[in-house]
């Protein structure tokens, strides 16, 4: 399924380089997140960080490309969230979750022998999300980020009920629907 691993500096260093957010972390929590990603991506089969896609029905749209976007969405609805709903939004927590939410995504889409993405044959056997959740708690992530994890995907029996989930949820369809748009397939708003 993955092997937990610290990789390469370079890929440590591609993983670092690419993710928003990592600096709003403690430096161990901002490790954890690279180690999470760097096993993910070197347990796939994706040779490249920027050629793993957001899902095998968008295939065109980036995931690094939705992780951020999604990481920067939910940044914004933060204090949002805080101010309106009276909350208080631990990063510690929120940030892993957002930075964190699709990170065995790598590990679900794969290639077929013409080259057209498809679903890995792991996908058809673990739920999304389930898997990221074994990871993170694997590594050590507090319980609330892998419960989460566990729960966000849009076909997941129940969403958690936190405050954190409810962010992650908009963060991610927001950001969800602008990949579809962009591919040109119907989002998630106007299903
Ligand atoms: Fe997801
Ligand atoms: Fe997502």
């Amino acid at each position: 399924m993955y092997r937990v691993t610290q990789g390469s500096n370079a890929q440590r260093a591609a993983v670092h380089d690419w993710l928003a957010g990592l600096d709003a972390l403690p430096p161990e929590t901002a490790d954890r997140v690279v180690t999470a990603w760097v096993t993910s991506w070197t347990s796939s089969e994706w040779a490249e960080l920027g050629e793993i896609p957001f899902s095998a029905k968008a295939p065109g749209y980036p995931l690094a490309k939705h992780v951020n976007e999604v990481t920067r969405a939910g940044q914004a609805l933060i204090p949002r969230a805080e101010a309106d709903w009276g909350v208080a939004l631990d990063p510690a927590i929120i940030l892993p979750i957002l930075i964190l939410h699709d990170v065995d995504k790598p590990l679900l889409a794969a290639r077929d022998a013409e080259g057209k993405v498809v679903k890995s044959s792991l996908a058809g056997r673990m739920p999304h999300g389930v898997i990221g959740a074994m990871l993170l708690r694997e590594l050590g992530f507090d319980q609330r980020v892998v419960e989460t994890v566990a729960t966000h995907a849009t076909d997941a029996p129940f969403h958690n009920d936190s405050a954190e989930a409810h962010v992650l949820h908009y963060a991610d369809l927001f950001a969800a629907d602008h990949a579809l748009r962009a591919q040109g397939l119907v989002p998630f708003y106007r299903r």
